[in-house]
C-alpha cells in the first residue's frame, strides 16, 4: 500500500490547517508513522505567507515550530497526489467536492469525523476572534491527529 499522504485544508492556510498539519505531523513521529503531510487552503488571499502569529505561539506552547511553513491554495492536482484530503470545516468540505477532479483519488471528508463522538462538527475559524480560539483549534486537530493516527497504524 502507498504511504499514507494526508492534507488538511482550511479557508486561508495560515490559522487551522496549518495546526492541523503540525499535530498530526507531531502524533505520527511519536508513533513511528511514516505519513507524508501537507495544508492547503480553499482560498488564495495569503498564499505565500507564513501562519497567524497566534497560530504560531500556539503551536510553540506545544513545543511545535511552524514559522516556516507556507500558505498556499489547494489544486485539483492534489486529489491524485493525496490518499486523504480532510476538510477542517463544512464549507471547506463543499467547495473542495467542487473542485474534485474525476480521476481524483484522494479520499475526501470531514476532519472531524475521525473523532468519536464529533462528526459532523467543524472546527471553528478563529481567525476574527481572540487568542483563546486558537488553544480550542489546538485541543481539536489534536484529538483529531491521535484519532488519524491510531487509524493509520491500523
Ligand atoms: P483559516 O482562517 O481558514 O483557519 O486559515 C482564516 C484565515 C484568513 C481568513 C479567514 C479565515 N480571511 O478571511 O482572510
Amino acid at each position: 500500500m502507498d504511504k499514507p499522504a494526508l492534507l488538511f485544508v482550511c479557508l486561508g492556510n495560515i490559522c487551522r490547517s496549518p495546526l492541523a498539519e503540525a499535530a498530526f505531523r507531531e502524533a505520527a513521529t511519536k508513533a513511528g508513522l511514516d505519513a507524508k503531510a501537507d495544508s492547503a487552503g480553499t482560498g488564495d488571499w495569503h498564499v505565500g505567507n507564513p501562519p497567524d502569529r497566534r497560530a504560531q505561539a500556539e503551536a510553540l506552547r506545544h513545543g511545535i515550530d511552524i514559522s516556516s511553513y507556507r500558505a498556499r491554495q489547494v489544486s485539483p492536482d492534489d486529489f491524485r497526489r493525496f490518499t486523504h484530503i480532510y476538510a477542517l470545516d463544512s464549507n471547506n468540505l463543499t467547495n473542495l467536492r467542487a473542485l474534485a477532479p474525476a480521476d481524483g483519488t484522494a479520499k475526501l471528508a470531514l476532519l472531524l469525523d475521525e473523532v468519536p463522538g464529533m462528526a459532523g462538527r467543524s472546527v471553528a475559524d478563529p481567525y476574527f476572534g481572540d487568542d483563546a480560539g486558537f488553544a480550542d483549534t489546538w485541543r481539536e486537530v489534536s484529538l483529531a491527529a491521535e484519532a488519524l493516527v491510531r487509524e493509520l497504524r491500523g
